[in-house]
């Protein structure tokens, strides 16, 4: 069963992002994926634009999140944090991919049964390429 904790709900900024990495369980593969603070919660987004998938929203120093909102720093696009959808952009109406999270206890919880807590930061194979081949960009 998944569960692992990530971080404390407080080690979450009000104005950027926490970044942490996942072990796909099945493949074994690391990704990368955000903590970001909502009026809803938090909640956890896998790490990479909508537009170009290999480009990771947070690059190791936090995300820019303006407005409740994250913003892809390559061409502009924002992503309202409590729904993941892309509201302004190249990829507008797009919805960022979503990992499984639930808080207790003052922290926050890997909540998906595909994948596990690995640690916080980035990903070893990650190699500022997101999970995603150049192919899965979306025309610009
Ligand atoms: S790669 Fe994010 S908006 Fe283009």
């Amino acid at each position: 069963m998944s569960g692992e904790r990530i971080a404390d709900v407080d080690a979450v900024p009000a104005e950027s992002s926490l970044l942490f990495t996942v072990e796909d369980r099945e493949s074994g593969e690391e990704r990368e994926a955000v903590l970001v603070d909502t009026d809803d919660g938090v909640r956890a987004w896998f790490n990479y634009c909508q537009h170009w998938r290999d480009v990771n929203l947070d690059t190791g120093d936090g995300a820019v999140v303006r407005d409740g909102e994250l913003v892809c720093k390559r061409h502009g696009a924002t992503f309202e944090c409590d729904s993941g959808e892309c509201t302004f952009g190249p990829c507008e109406g797009a919805v960022l991919d979503e990992l499984g999270i639930r808080r207790a206890d003052g922290g926050v919880f890997v909540d998906d049964d595909g994948y596990a807590f690995d640690r916080l930061g980035e990903a070893e194979n990650d190699e500022d390429d997101g999970p995603q081949s150049t192919e899965s960009r979306i025309g610009f």
